[in-house]
This record gives C-alpha cells, sequence and structure tokens, in this order.
C-alpha cells in the first residue's frame, strides 16, 4: 500500500508537469488536489508501518 502511494505521487507530480507546460491550468489544479491526498494516505499509511503494521507496507 505505501509503495503504491509513493508511485501515486511520483505520477501525479510528473502529470502536474506536464499539465503546466502546454498551459493546462484546470489539469494542473485538479492533479494537485490528486497528489495532496495521496501524499495525507502516505502520511497515515508511514505513521501505522512506523508502529509496526506491516500491512501498510505490504498490500
Ligand atoms: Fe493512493
Amino acid at each position: 500500500m505505501l509503495k503504491g502511494e509513493h508511485y501515486e505521487i511520483a505520477s501525479d507530480g510528473t502529470l502536474i508537469a506536464m499539465a503546466t507546460k502546454p498551459g493546462m491550468p484546470e489539469a494542473a489544479s485538479s492533479l494537485a488536489d490528486t497528489l495532496a491526498e495521496e501524499k495525507g494516505a502516505e502520511e497515515k499509511l508511514s505513521a501505522i508501518a512506523e508502529k509496526g503494521g506491516d500491512q501498510a507496507t505490504t498490500l
């Protein structure tokens, strides 16, 4: 699960960069919202993993 969030964060960052260059501010803004959600999920899963919740990192 945590690995998946990292993948999504990296993908969202790349897509935001791509959407910004051709002048697609609406898409970049929407993707920024998604990125914020992914970062929130990553923080929650990291906290679970730090407490020993292996399922947060392995699924
Ligand atoms: Fe996610």
